[in-house]
C-alpha cells in the first residue's frame, strides 16, 4: 500500500499499510522471517554505513523484514515519518528518555502514570545524572511551574493508568515547544482509534504494544513513533542495549493491528455499556471512564477524541479496598490479572488503593454485566 496514509481510512491503513504480497512467493501475508543472520552480498559489492556496518538487513537485532513490517505499519498508523519496534513497551520508554535526555538535563513527568514507568524514571534518570519533577499533568500551571531552562522533555501518558486522567496534549505540546524541549506520549491506553498524538503537540508517541495493539494478550512488545531524527538514535539504542523485538512478536503485532480498529469499536462500546451501567449500582462508589459527563476530563478527551474514549475504567467500591479484593476474586468471566487491552476482560483490584481497574473485553456485553453484577452482590 502507499504511504500516503492520510487519505485513507484508520481501517484500511491497519489492514495494509506496510505490507503486500511478499515478493519472492507471492504469499498474502507477511512471512516470519525467523532468522537470526542474513547472507552478506559480495564483499567487494558491500556498501557500507558510516558505522563501518552493511546497509540491507544482517543481524536480526540490528534490522528484520518482519518487524520492519509492523513499524511501516505503525508510523502510518500514527501519521509519523518513522517507527521503531522494541522487545517491551519499557523497552521504548527507556529508548525515548535516554536518547532525549543527557546528563544535566531535566524531565517533567506525569505523577499518574503505569508504575514501572515511573519506577523506571525516578531510580535509573537520577543515577545518570538526569533531575526529575513529577507533576499533576491537568495542572498545567503545574507543569509551567516545572519548567526549567535544562527541561530537555515532558513525559505523560495520554489517559492515566489507573485514574484515566486526560492530558491536554495540545497545551503540554505548546508549554513544550516554548521551553524548547520534547513532548513523549504514551498512548498505550487511547491507540490511534482514539487520538494521533503527533497531531497534537507530541514529539514521540509510545505504546506497550503488549496491550491494544497485538490486541490478543499473546506478545510482549513495544512500538514508538515520531520523525525520522528522533526514531534513529533510538534505533540504535535498541540494537546497542539488546532489546529488539523477535521476529515472531513482530509478525503477532501485524496480525493484530490488521483488526485494531474493529476491536476498538467494540472495546469502546463495551466499556461504556459497562461504565454507565456500575455508575448507577448502589456497590459503586465512583466509576472512572472519560466518557462519562462527570469525569473531570470529559469535554477535553471528547474534543481531542471525537468522542471515543477507549476500553479502560476504574471504579471505587462503597465496601473500599476489602470489597474490590472480594469482588476481583468473584468475578467469573472476567480474569483477575495485570494486563490490559487484551480480547478477553481483564481486572486489576490496585494495591493499597479501594480501586478496580478494569480493561474491558469485546465479550457479549450481557455477560460482563451479569459477572459484574453477581460479583458485585457478593462483595
Ligand atoms: C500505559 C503503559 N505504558 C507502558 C507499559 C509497559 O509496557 P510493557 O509491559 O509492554 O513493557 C505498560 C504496561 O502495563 C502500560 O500500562
Amino acid at each position: 500500500m502507499a504511504e500516503s496514509s492520510k487519505l485513507f481510512d484508520l481501517g484500511t491503513i491497519a489492514i495494509h499499510a506496510g505490507e503486500g504480497p511478499d515478493p519472492t512467493t507471492g504469499a498474502q501475508n507477511t512471512p516470519i522471517y525467523q532468522t537470526a543472520t542474513f547472507a552478506l552480498p559480495d564483499a567487494s559489492e558491500q556498501v557500507k554505513q558510516p558505522s563501518g556496518q552493511p546497509q540491507g538487513y544482517f543481524y536480526t537485532r540490528e534490522g528484520n523484514p518482519t518487524t520492519a513490517v509492523i513499524e511501516a505499519k505503525i508510523a502510518a498508523l500514527e501519521g509519523a515519518e518513522s517507527a521503531v519496534a522494541s522487545a517491551s513497551g519499557m523497552g521504548v520508554i527507556s529508548a525515548a528518555l535516554l536518547t532525549t535526555l543527557n546528563p544535566g538535563d531535566h524531565l517533567v513527568c506525569s505523577d499518574a502514570i503505569y508504575p514501572i514507568s515511573q519506577d523506571f524514571i525516578t531510580s535509573e534518570l537520577p543515577r545518570l545524572g538526569i533531575d526529575v519533577d513529577m507533576v499533576d499533568i491537568t495542572d498545567l500551571d503545574a507543569v509551567s511551574n516545572a519548567i526549567r531552562p535544562e527541561t530537555g522533555a515532558i513525559l505523560t501518558e495520554f489517559l492515566s493508568n489507573p485514574d484515566l486522567a486526560v492530558a491536554d496534549l495540545p497545551a503540554l505540546g505548546k508549554i513544550t515547544r516554548d521551553a524548547r524541549a520534547r513532548l513523549i506520549v504514551d498512548n498505550t491506553f487511547a491507540t490511534p482509534y482514539l487520538l494521533r498524538p503527533l497531531e497534537h503537540g507530541a514529539d514521540i508517541v509510545l505504546h506497550s504494544a503488549t496491550k491494544y495493539i497485538s490486541g490478543h494478550g499473546d506478545a510482549v512488545a513495544g512500538v514508538a513513533a515520531g520523525p525520522d531524527e528522533m526514531i534513529r538514535p533510538m534505533r540504535r539504542f535498541i540494537a546497542r542495549y539488546g532489546s529488539p523485538i523477535s521476529p515472531f512478536n513482530a509478525w503477532l503485532l501485524i496480525r493484530g493491528t490488521k483488526t485494531l480498529h474493529l476491536r476498538m469499536d467494540r472495546h469502546c462500546e463495551n466499556a461504556s455499556a459497562l461504565a454507565r451501567h456500575l455508575h448507577q449500582h448502589a456497590g459503586v462508589q465512583r466509576v472512572m471512564y472519560p466518557g462519562l459527563s462527570d469525569h473531570p476530563g470529559h469535554k477535553l478527551c471528547s474534543s481531542l477524541t471525537d468522542d471515543r474514549f477507549g476500553g479502560m475504567l476504574s471504579i471505587e467500591l462503597s465496601g473500599g479496598e476489602v470489597a474490590c479484593q472480594r469482588f476481583a476474586g468473584r468475578l467469573q468471566l472476567a480474569l483477575r490479572a495485570v494486563s490490559l487491552g487484551d480480547v478477553a476482560t481483564l481486572v486489576l483490584p490496585w494495591a493499597g488503593r479501594n480501586l478496580v481497574r478494569v480493561s474491558v473485553g469485546v465479550e457479549g456485553i450481557n455477560d460482563l454485566i451479569a459477572d459484574f453484577d453477581q460479583a458485585l452482590a457478593g462483595a
